[in-house]
């Protein structure tokens, strides 16, 4: 049995409330739904303390301390833009900034409200310090509109909030130690420029996010990231390939090593120190290798402890290739993504995986980077040593 808060925020999806308290209750779980003024526009107090089938407790703020999880559903724009900006002026907005455990929102608004670049500004904060979003789908809007921002279906609500609370304290990971490396990295040309790659470093931070949420010990080592660092996590910044090298070298007896980090395979020779000035003739740089880390903690790699790396690649000759990196690097787990498709892979917010395991492959589709960074780590996990 879990203890679940639920708030409740002014959206005409607000009696859907009443759904998800009522599949909660039923599964046995313990329920304090926690409206806002706006909410109750929508829906009443009473009606949801009567589905949760208990009285409102007389002090509220004990009880919040309590809770295992804290789902907001629906979630307005303008309550999603206080989450992210740490806005406290309100119990269910205290409370979000004090709550120590696992947060789900399921999102709910009209499109435009929706994908206005401040709500997705917002979103991208949330998500980034570990706020798990359902949603919100796409369908007929309450104003005959259809798009973007119709609140997730209750049971599919209920359904995430029941994977991350059977994933947030998970023995198997408890004091497990963790090294992501994330970004990509710059490899200077002078003192101002730089040859650089796509990556975000969203797909690392995810991975690193997830690890944490299940009580691992998570650092970081990021390449020129600009996202908000994953709640609970340690970040260390690099630049460069060599930087990246030296800092994941100096702790690689992690228990699992992930190298989600777009490490540059060339850099350029003998770079200026100071800015080339521009002239009419061509400028022709010669490039060198850099050391190859994933193949150098594969070397390494000590009994018991688990190297997981990505392949980025084209097609199915990509694919072959990152079947034959894994033997070759002495690596567990390869992740490879196929970047001939724009619509998964680099800076953006979807992937698609093909898992390459010692026991098979599985074949991870479309989704979320937070939701294949699930997929990795429960793939990671019988791999791992008992503790
Ligand atoms: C009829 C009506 C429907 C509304 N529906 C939504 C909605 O679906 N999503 C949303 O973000 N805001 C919606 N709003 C606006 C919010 O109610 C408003 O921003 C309010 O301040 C939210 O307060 P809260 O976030 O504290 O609950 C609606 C307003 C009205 C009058």
């Amino acid at each position: 049995m879990a203890h679940v808060i639920i708030g409740v925020t002014g959206g005409v999806a607000a009696y859907k409330s009443g759904e998800i308290v009522r599949l909660f209750v039923k599964a046995g779980d313990d329920v304090t739904p926690l409206l806002t003024k706006g909410a109750e526009r929508f829906i009443g107090t009473r009606t949801l303390e009567a589905l949760a089938r208990r009285p409102a407790p007389d002090d509220l703020y004990p009880h919040l301390a309590d809770a295992d999880l804290l789902l907001i559903a629906p979630l307005s724009a303008n309550t999603l833009a206080k989450l992210a900006t740490g806005i406290a002026d309100n119990v269910l907005t205290q409370l979000a900034l004090a709550f120590p455990g696992p947060i789900v929102a399921a999102p709910a608004m009209n499109t435009r409200m929706w994908e206005h670049a401040a709500t997705q500004h917002n979103v991208e904060l949330l998500v980034g310090r570990g706020v798990r979003l359902v949603g919100p789908a796409v369908g007929e809007l309450a104003e005959g509109e259809v798009g973007a921002g119709r609140m997730s279906e209750p049971s599919e609500i209920v359904d995430v909030c029941r994977s991350v609370l059977g994933r947030s304290v998970d023995d198997e990971w408890r004091g497990r130690s963790v090294l992501v490396t994330a970004g990509g990295t710059r490899e200077a040309l002078d003192s101002v420029r730089y040859f650089g790659n796509r990556s975000s470093g969203r797909m690392g931070y995810a991975v690193a996010a997830e690890a944490a949420r299940r009580g691992a010990t998570v650092t970081v080592i990021a390449a020129n990231v600009s996202l908000p660092p994953p709640p609970g996590v340690e970040v260390v910044e690099v630049a460069s390939a060599a930087e990246l090298a030296e800092e994941t070298f100096a702790r690689e007896r992690a228990d699992l090593i992930v190298m989600a980090a777009a490490v540059a395979d060339y850099r350029p020779s003998s770079p200026g120190q100071q800015k080339k000035k521009k002239d009419d003739a061509a400028w022709t740089v010669t490039l060198e290798r850099t050391e190859d880390v994933l193949m150098e903690l594969g070397r390494r790699r000590r009994p018991g402890q688990v190297l997981v790396g990505f392949a980025a690649d084209e097609g199915e000759p990509g694919l072959a290739a990152a079947r034959e990196k894994r033997q070759r690097k002495n690596v567990n787990l390869i992740a490879f993504n196929d970047v001939s498709r724009n619509d998964v892979g680099f800076d953006v917010d979807e992937n698609e995986l093909v898992l390459i395991g010692p026991e098979g492959e599985t074949h991870v589709r479309k989704r979320s980077k937070e939701d294949c960074a699930v997929a990795i780590l429960d793939c990671v996990a019988p791999l791992l040593a008992p503790s």
